[in-house]
């Protein structure tokens, strides 16, 4: 979650497509409330492994997934898109909290993964072979739904009986239930059979005059033998140019969960990670196809193994995108097996049977640890203080809400950007001594430029202290704000 807030400053509004792959709270995954809070009932929850038999274990996992999708959405774009997969122990739960956070008009599907091939004979009740992924868009008005690639099998459903120059065609049908006023005659078929009319409790889906327009163009399927009900030829030089995504995926189409496993063990030939819960890059591939364009940035919070990321690299690698990622993942082996799975695949593995793995995919990434909260006292006494650039970038989102550009900095005067109501600034430098000096006080005020464009425009000011009273802010259109409590440092541990 800390993770999630330090991106707040930089990313809020750019993220086009999150997918997340919390823990399913099953009884038996080993998952710990781990936020730190101040509520007495909250903080024994900490550390306490979750199983079934523990009768909070949804009312921790909402409280664990609530503030993050707060988070998250905070973080998408206006047109951006939220998947989340799930199975039926918080399906439930998920919907209603997506609902809460994101509106339950901006539900786009609840899609159906068929995540196992064969059933398992030692179910108690039912073999379990599915997970739902519950997608939400920020606004379902602009969220633009991408088609998905077309298919062999689906352009195989297209062939060509009757040698038409416009090329492959598949029949469509003629008739349908809704109510048409100028669909229910008889037809003569070129064959001389007569067909009464449309099958009962349906209509014709043109007029008798629009049917000999068609059929004029060679548009009408009669049969070999011309004395079939028709049927309309719809080509496939003139279907849209993709497939409509559907709510069920099977495996054929997405793979399974042997597959992910099968995935990582040719990253991992001689040290396979131990996890149970993957998802397969083709899976999270069909995700970016409806979900991304070429360009665009991509967030997983429960990263795990790093599917996510070798999804993007992947696809981009396969339609020459340059779509980015960020994942967050909070267990020690964030560096040792998610980033280097990335790694791997960037540089290539050479015994992997995927071609494409061979070689490796390209692109690059950086790998961040996330610093310690750091307390404005603990900035006071510090050595490692954080750099000017990034305590910007902080206050200037908490106090505006709104992007920051760190090229809009000038340092002789303290301007680190221009909101919508405010010229903000910051005095602060990185120099423990200096800074204890440092206060918001008349001399000070007056070198600031003055603020233009509009009288209710104010000039925002943080500073560790100040030497001036409200009333003399006041007067010179200042206000005054203490530099923040707490900021999360994210510190560059290793750039490639
Ligand atoms: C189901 S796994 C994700 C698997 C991933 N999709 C893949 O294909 O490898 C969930 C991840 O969420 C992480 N996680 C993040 N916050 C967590 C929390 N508060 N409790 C438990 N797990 C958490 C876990 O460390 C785990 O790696």
């Amino acid at each position: 979650m800390l993770a999630l807030k330090a991106l707040l400053p930089t990313h809020a509004g750019k993220v086009k497509c999150i997918y997340i792959d919390p823990p399913y709270n099953t009884g038996n995954e080993g998952w710990a409330y781990n936020d730190k809070v101040n509520s007495p009932m909250m903080k024994d929850w900490l550390a306490k492994t979750i199983d079934r038999e523990d009768a909070t274990r949804h009312d921790k996992w909402c409280c664990m997934m609530l503030p993050r999708l707060k988070l998250l959405r905070e973080l998408m774009s206006e047109d951006g898109a939220i998947f989340v997969s799930i199975d039926d122990n918080e399906v439930q739960h998920l919907r209603c909290l997506m609902d809460e956070v994101f509106g339950e008009e901006n539900f786009v599907a609840n899609i159906i993964w068929e995540k196992v091939y064969s059933p398992k004979g030692t179910a108690k009740y039912f073999s379990e072979n599915h997970d739902h992924i519950v997608c939400y868009a920020k606004g379902i008005g602009d969220f633009n739904r991408k088609l998905l690639p077309r298919t062999k099998e689906a352009n195989a459903r297209y062939n060509n009986p009757d040698k038409d120059p416009r090329g492959d065609w598949k029949p469509g049908d003629l008739s349908a239930r809704n109510f048409y006023g100028d669909g229910t005659y008889s037809i003569t078929c070129p064959g001389g059979r007569v067909i009464e009319g449309p099958p009962p409790g349906n209509y014709w889906r043109y007029s008798k005059k629009r049917l000999a327009e068609l059929d004029a163009d060679n548009r009408i399927w009669w049969g070999q033998d011309k004395n079939q009900v028709p049927a309309i030829k719809r080509f496939l030089s003139e279907v849209q140019d993709g497939l409509v995504p559907e709510t069920i995926w099977t495996y054929k189409e997405v793979g399974h969960t042997q597959e992910a496993k099968k995935v990582l063990m040719e990253l991992f030939p001689d040290d396979l990670p131990d996890f149970t819960t993957l998802k397969t890059p083709r899976l999270i591939q069909r995700i970016l196809q409806i979900a991304t364009d070429k360009d665009s940035l991509i967030l997983d919070s429960f990263a795990g193994s790093g599917t996510t990321g070798h999804a993007v690299l992947k696809q981009n690698a396969e339609d020459g995108g340059t779509r980015r990622f960020i994942l967050i993942e909070c267990e020690e082996y964030a560096d040792k097996i998610t980033a280097e799975r990335l790694r791997r695949c960037i540089k290539g593995v050479a015994t992997a049977k995927d071609e494409k793995l061979r070689t490796g995919y390209g692109g690059s990434f950086s790998y961040f640890k996330l610093g310690a909260a750091v307390a404005l006292q603990t900035i006071l006494e510090s050595k490692d203080l954080p750099t000017y650039e990034t305590l910007a970038a902080y206050v200037f989102f908490t106090a505006t809400g709104e992007e920051f550009n760190p090229v809009a900095i000038k340092r002789k005067t303290g301007f680190i950007g221009r909101s919508k109501g405010y010229d903000v600034y910051l005095l602060y430098t990185p120099e423990i001594e200096a800074l204890k000096e440092l206060a918001l006080d008349l001399p000070t005020v007056r070198k600031l430029p003055p603020v233009k464009g509009g009288k209710d425009r104010k000039r925002l000011v943080y500073a560790p202290t100040r030497f001036m009273d409200d009333a003399l802010l006041h007067q010179n259109g200042i206000v005054f704000a203490q530099l923040p409590y707490e900021i999360y440092e994210r510190v560059e541990k290793a750039a490639r």
